[in-house]
């Protein structure tokens, strides 16, 4: 069996070729030929069929690049995670959607109205009306992002106004801020629809707990809750594998904050001993059986 591993072709820093090479070395472990390319080494006209490249069997989409896993998947190749499954985690608001209308609890989220670039706000009737239903102090979170540096944390209408106009015509949500979960949350990981890591991160000095932002992990034993909608939340998006992030509610109640579609799984590795990688090359064997 033999696969790519599909990587961005311009964001080279340590921290994404650590998770490249825990891919890469457990596919070798498992006889897997597993070939490292950047996405822009793969293109070919829209509507053709990549004729002039081998085609793997199977591809692991370590990239946002939607747009071309979409073309992959249209000449036949299967992707990991999908086109859509990466879709519906990269875009927060999408992920919000979608999870409502599968029953899975998230906080209360309110999407911004959209603008345009030469446009921007010229009226905030939208941000009254958000901090009236979702209250004060108030997420305010672009849709794309990560590493908790698109999420911020607004105590006044003065304030997020402030930061509304730093987004400027970007993509956001409002959303409730659950104090009861401040500086903290659960990464459950999920390969298969099987739960198989699990972390506690916590940041005494943030209300974001992102490893990247100062924050500490421990080990963590969910509870069937937790795992529960975890695995509900993954199958939701139809994704292979997902590192979801969970809330403590008022009543330790399990409450999602986002899906990963592309975990960065060495804090995983480094917490709890788990190997994510080899999860994933071992379910992805499993399903081409
Ligand atoms: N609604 C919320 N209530 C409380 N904390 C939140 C909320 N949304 C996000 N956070 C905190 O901010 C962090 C980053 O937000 P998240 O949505 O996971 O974005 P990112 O993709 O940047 O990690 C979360 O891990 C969590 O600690
Ligand atoms: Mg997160």
């Amino acid at each position: 069996m033999n696969g790519w591993l599909i990587v961005n072709s311009f964001m080279d820093s340590d921290k994404f070729k650590e998770i490249y090479a825990l891919l890469l070395e457990s596919a070798k472990l498992k006889n897997i030929s597993l070939k490292l390319l950047k996405s822009q080494e793969i293109s070919d006209i829209v509507g053709s069929d990549f004729s002039n490249y081998t085609l793997p069997d199977f591809v692991i989409f370590w990239d946002k690049d939607v747009l071309l896993a979409q073309m992959l998947e249209n000449a036949g190749v299967r992707v990991f995670n999908s086109a859509d499954a990466i879709y519906s985690c990269d875009n927060k608001a999408q992920t919000y959607i979608r999870l409502a209308q599968a029953g899975v609890r998230i906080p209360k989220t309110i999407i911004a109205p959209k603008t345009f670039e030469s446009i921007g706000y010229n009226d905030f009737t939208f941000l009254k009306n958000a901090i009236d239903r979702l209250g004060l102090p108030i997420i305010i979170k672009e849709s794309f992002g990560s590493f908790g540096q698109q999420v911020f944390l607004a105590n006044t209408e003065d304030e997020a106004k402030a930061i509304i106009e730093r987004i400027g015509y970007k993509e956001f949500v409002f959303q409730e801020f659950i104090k009861t979960s401040c500086g903290k949350d659960v990464r459950i990981n999920v390969v298969g629809g099987q739960v198989v890591a699990s972390m506690l991160r916590y940041n005494e000095n943030d209300f974001r707990s992102n490893i990247i932002n100062g924050g500490n992990m421990k080990p963590f034993i969910p509870s069937d809750a937790q795992k529960q909608l975890a695995t509900v939340a993954a199958k939701a998006l139809n994704l292979d594998f997902a590192g979801v992030d969970i809330l403590f509610g008022p009543d330790e109640e399990a409450i999602v904050c986002e899906v990963n579609s592309n975990p960065h799984f060495k804090s995983t590795l480094e917490c709890t001993g788990i190997n994510i990688a080899e999860h994933i090359i071992n379910y992805i064997a499993e399903e081409l059986k």
